[in-house]
């Protein structure tokens, strides 16, 4: 393992401390809000550690940007934007599922150079730094080698807004379903990314993300030795989450062929996500 950059450094002892209070509030929620829809909530231990995060960041690097989920983008003039979910997975949260996390991403001149997604009540910690390999718990990781569909566990998500595109989602799981080992659903895309990065799941895909669901678990997956793309397979715009599908890499093209089915036309007809 190289050593960590301080900007890693300075990362992790940041998700660490947002998972500390995330876990003080873990099973004691006093505040639950709703958001885009009753079914997309928001509770204090979001709003907490993304506080705790903004100031970490602005206290150490005032000149930086930063995007986070519940905030308004804060912009300067910087190479450097840190991209914060300051808690994914929420409803799990709510729920008292243990499957949630801090995800916090920075990129330099539009590329992410480190990502961090730390899972507070498993007390597991990945993340990655360009060209340096992706760890958890300062182990290294990497995905499977699987390269049939068939052998295959995958797991997905869905947006919170139940539009004309709903149904179809729910017809993609079946297609993928039908072929697998099973596709799973667990609330947090940061980790569902870190998962395929260390080969508990084969592959991912999801419709409707944002860059703060994304950001860290892609570059922890990519330097594990996945990839990651448009449904489509082509490169994905870092700000573009619309279509995402992330592999081991040997079913790659296995899961955009089914995703580029003419039934689900109308994802790939449309640019941006809503
Ligand atoms: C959500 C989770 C979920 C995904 C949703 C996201 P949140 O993030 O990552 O797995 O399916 O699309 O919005 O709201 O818990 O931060
Ligand atoms: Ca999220
Ligand atoms: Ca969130």
């Amino acid at each position: 393992m190289t050593a960590k950059s301080d900007l890693l450094k300075f990362a992790i002892k940041t998700a660490k401390e947002a998972g500390k209070i995330h876990m003080s509030y873990f099973g004691n929620i006093s505040s639950l809000e709703n958001k885009s829809t009753n079914i997309d909530l928001l509770t204090n231990a979001d709003i907490e550690s993304e506080q705790y995060i903004l100031k970490s960041i602005q206290d150490k690097f005032p000149h930086h940007s930063i995007l986070s989920e519940e905030q308004p983008e804060l912009k300067k003039n910087s190479e450097y934007i840190w991209i914060i979910d300051p808690l994914d997975g929420t409803t799990n949260f709510v729920h008292q599922l243990p499957v949630f996390s801090c995800s916090i991403g920075l990129k330099k001149n539009n590329e992410t150079i480190l990502g961090v997604v730390y899972n507070p009540a498993a007390n597991k910690c990945f993340y990655a730094e360009k060209n340096k390999g992706a760890f958890l718990n300062d182990k290294p990781i990497s995905p499977t080698s699987s390269d049939t569909l068939s052998e295959c566990l995958l797991v997905t998500g869905f947006p919170y807004k139940h539009d004309e595109k709903y149904d179809l989602l729910f017809s993609i799981f079946k297609d993928f379903y039908d072929i697998t080992r099973g596709v799973r659903r667990l609330g947090a895309a940061s980790l569902d990314l870190c998962f395929v990065a260390m080969g508990r799941f084969d592959g991912f895909y999801e419709y409707g993300l944002m860059p703060w669901d994304v950001c860290a678990g892609e570059i922890i997956l990519k330097e594990a030795g996945g990839i990651i793309s448009d449904w489509n397979g082509a490169n994905k715009h870092p700000s573009d989450c619309s279509r995402v599908l992330a592999s081991n890499k040997f079913i790659h093209k296995e899961m955009s062929d089914i995703l580029l089915n003419e039934k689900y036309k109308i994802f790939i007809d449309q640019n941006n996500s809503e």
